[in-house]
């Protein structure tokens, strides 16, 4: 699939998820913005992909503030003259010190909604303006599993999945007359940071789990729930962002596609 010529900014590309979007988009010829809250990581992620001949640039920014990610869209277009391609993946499991607590609490409910859905919007916003005026645009949004799938212990992320959905099938009527296809990516069990937190809190909350380490407690999550019995990568979810980043999928739009080993049909 060919990105030579595009630009794209990735949110939440310091590690993780993020970082594997970032540099499956960098290997097909797309120019990259490396934007996160942690801007040593996004540092670190944007010399590799430049180290390895492609072209990269961090960018510090907080999606929970409108005027830090317009400040992000300016930078982007400073440095690469052009945004084609949105990747809104920065989310959070719960705020800090979720991991010691059995039940999500109010700052929980709060942090959450304002990464995970509220981001999303602001970014979409400021990206969004820029690429209405060229008539040509890609978003694509990391949802979840968790988004289709209610589960106990942690609404607010449930909960703010499924508003991604949601929100991803608004802007996707919205941006339509603009010829900016929206959709959503639901990823399953991803060993991440963010998975070494859940696994955390079930080695200390979850009977199933406790007394095994955090990996082991997410290898038991993994055989239980995925028909086809392995765990996703984040490179499984950057192929498909590769695909419907390109002009492959110009007649997608307001999806939101599994990429979850078969845990969840629709
Ligand atoms: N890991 C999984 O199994 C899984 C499954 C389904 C969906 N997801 C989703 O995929 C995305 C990436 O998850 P991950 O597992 O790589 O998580 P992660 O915690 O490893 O990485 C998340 C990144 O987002 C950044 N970030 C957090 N808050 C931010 C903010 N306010 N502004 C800018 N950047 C911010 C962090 O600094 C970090 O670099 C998230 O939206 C997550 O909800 C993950």
């Amino acid at each position: 699939m060919d990105l030579n010529g595009k630009v794209a900014v990735v949110t939440g590309a310091g590690r993780g998820i993020g970082r594997a979007i970032a540099e499956k988009l960098a290997e097909h010829g797309a120019k990259v913005v490396i934007a996160d809250v942690g801007i040593d990581n996004a540092v670190n992620v944007a010399e590799a992909i430049n180290d390895d001949g492609h072209e990269a640039e961090p960018i510090a920014v907080d999606v929970t503030r409108q005027s830090s990610v317009d400040r992000m869209a300016r930078g982007a277009m400073a440095r690469f003259g052009q945004l084609d391609i949105l990747i809104n993946n920065a989310g959070i499991i719960g705020a800090r010190g979720w991991e010691t607590r059995g039940r999500p609490n109010e700052r929980d409910w709060d942090t959450v909604y304002a990464v995970n859905v509220k981001g999303v919007a602001n970014a979409t916003r400021a990206v969004s303006v820029l690429m209405r005026k060229r008539k040509y645009g890609k978003i694509i949004n990391i949802a979840s599993v968790a988004g289709r799938q209610g589960a106990p212990g942690n609404p607010p992320y449930n909960i703010s999945k499924a508003g991604v959905i949601s929100l991803t099938q608004a802007t996707a009527l919205e941006l339509a007359p603009f010829n900016i296809n929206v959709n959503a990516i639901c990823p399953g069990l991803l060993w991440t940071p963010m998975w070494e937190r859940i696994a955390t809190r079930q080695t200390k909350y979850d009977s199933a789990s406790q007394g095994l380490t955090p990996r082991k407690a997410f290898e038991r999550v993994v055989a239980e729930r995925i028909p086809l019995g392995r765990e996703q990568t984040p490179e499984d979810i950057g192929n498909l962002v590769v695909f419907l980043a390109s002009d492959l999928s110009e007649n997608i739009t307001g999806q939101a596609i599994n990429v979850n080993g078969g845990s969840r049909m629709d």
